[in-house]
């Protein structure tokens, strides 16, 4: 008998940006991801300088946009889905676009061709009997809202969010029962462009870039501070945003489920010094923070002390309180890619991937772009957020991300794509056997994709290779890798034939 319940949501996931493609068709306006440029197949983009922002535009005849042309799923989605169903798939992860439903983000009314193309993506999928998994926001923002208020960091984009937000409630209700408001709403913090639209050296506050800043280097003071701020304070008001839809999908469509999701981070403690334990104990709060707010509708003590500690202000929004304690999700979902190691020592954190700053762990083997690889990570996690919300989980991202290239046999021969799976997947089983109530499984990038933190089409995470390459070069033709045919296996046995 299988250790995954009966109803068990097996599929992949996907986001608007990095499969679209369609960029100004039928009216489609810019996102601030359209501005995001290749820089090589392993330099990471997810920071934008204003320089940068100036250079995107400039020069945006000549420079190199992958996610405009992502791998043309607006007009292959028919060939896509079907591969999709031959898998066998019971759930797909896909994001709307803000900007193909409001070219600007401010019009009064969406665009027609727009509310079209997703009715037709579901309509779809449901042919198939594929439930689709919508993602309201999947990191895109209007570019005109970098513009005219700094991204998330002001107030003013969440009317405008909350109307779009509330439109997808209405429009597609029938059609779309899973639903999660943020990608990976943590990303933020982390990373404030690529999360929230912020340009971290516009000179308007006075705030210059230090000479020779790099991501993730340990940053000056007056940076840090900058920078803290400028992510906290666009995390509120996406906390304000996602509650305020939570609450009237709950209100007006009490078919649907919405999740918050956030980007699941382990750690473990480089020795047993007191000190390193506590790094991980901090890190851990903090990683766990952003479903406190989201799952128990408040800010917990630990955060507030933190924003008193680091000087971090912030101008809360008007009766926060109880729009949080009223738009609470009911489900947590996550992205779980690897886990780290922390030190108390500041100066001997290394970075070893392009999202995150850790030092290797020898027990662990890592993927071709430095990701440690750690099945076990993903079950003590999922026991641990069981303990601490006792809601439903739905693993709405996993997976491995590799260079390859299509054989001559037109295929791809992924074995170690597998046995990430496999290991994975047997986790997630081990958790279920401890209690754990996981929904559903959507490995990341079940067909090839732009990446997000490269944008490059060489990262690989699919069971389905497309031919294409990072300059766009390619006829996108679609081929089923070896991990096609294993996944449709392990989805018919309602994991059990991991072989
Ligand atoms: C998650 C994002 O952070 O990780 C995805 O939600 C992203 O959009 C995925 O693609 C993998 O990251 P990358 O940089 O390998 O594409």
């Amino acid at each position: 008998m299988s250790r995954f319940p009966d109803n068990f949501l097996w599929g992949g996931a996907t986001s608007a940006a990095q499969v679209e493609g369609g960029r100004c068709e039928d009216g489609k306006g810019l996102s601030h991801l359209d501005y995001v440029y290749y820089r090589g197949p392993k330099i990471p983009c997810n920071f934008m300088l204003k320089k940068d922002l100036e250079r995107a535009r400039a020069e945006e005849a000549t420079l190199n946009f992958p996610n405009r042309r992502g791998i043309d799923f607006y007009h292959r989605y028919k060939e896509d889905i079907a591969l999709l169903a031959e898998m066998g798939f019971k759930s797909f992860r896909m994001s709307v676009s803000w900007t193909r439903l409001f070219p600007t983000g401010k019009e009064e009314k969406p665009s027609p061709e727009g509310v079209e193309f997703y009715h037709n993506v579901f309509r779809e999928l449901h042919k198939y009997g594929i439930e689709p998994l919508v993602t309201m926001i999947h990191y895109e923002l209007p570019i005109g809202f970098v513009d005219e208020f700094g991204g998330w960091e002001s107030e003013k984009i969440i009317p405008y969010c909350v109307k779009y937000l509330k439109f997808l409630i209405d429009e597609y209700k029938d059609e779309v029962k899973y639903w999660l408001t943020f990608n990976e709403i943590n990303m933020v913090c982390a990373v404030p462009w690529l999360g929230g639209g912020i340009v971290l050296d516009r000179n308007d506050d006075g705030f210059e870039i230090p000479k020779g800043f790099r991501p993730f280097a340990p940053l000056p003071p007056e940076m840090a501070e900058r920078w803290e701020n400028a992510s906290h304070q666009a995390l509120h008001h996406q906390f304000i945003a996602s509650a305020m839809v939570v609450k009237y999908a709950h209100e007006t469509a009490p078919n649907c489920l919405i999740g918050n999701m956030f980007n699941l981070h382990h750690m473990y403690p480089e020795t047993p010094a007191p000190e390193d334990a506590y790094r991980v104990h901090e890190e851990k709060e903090f990683n766990m923070f952003f479903c406190d707010v989201m799952a128990r509708g408040y800010y917990p003590a630990w955060i507030l002390s933190y924003y008193r500690r680091n000087n971090i202000h912030i101008r809360w929004y008007e009766g926060y309180e109880k729009i949080l304690e009223e738009g609470k999700v009911d489900f947590i979902s996550l992205s779980y890619y690897l886990s780290s190691i922390v030190t108390a020592d500041p100066k001997r954190q290394e970075r070893i991937g392009s999202f995150i700053r850790t030092l290797h762990n020898p027990y662990l083997e890592t993927s071709d772009f430095g990701w440690q690889i750690d099945p076990t990570a993903l079950r003590i996690s999922l026991n641990e957020l069981r303990d601490r919300f006792n809601l439903p989980i739905y693993i709405v991202e996993n997976g491995l991300g590799a260079f390859e290239e299509l054989g001559e046999d037109k295929t791809v021969h992924d074995d170690y794509r597998i046995s990430y799976l496999r290991s994975h997947i047997k986790a997630i089983a081990d958790a279920i056997d401890d209690g754990v109530d996981v929904m559903g499984y959507t490995p990341w990038g079940c067909i090839d994709l732009v990446s997000c933190s490269l944008v490059s089409m060489s990262k690989r995470y699919g069971f389905v290779y497309v031919d294409a390459d990072d300059e766009g070069n390619g006829t996108y033709d679609r081929y089923r890798k070896d991990s096609f045919f294993w996944y449709k296996k392990v989805i018919e046995s309602n994991g059990e034939d991991l072989d």
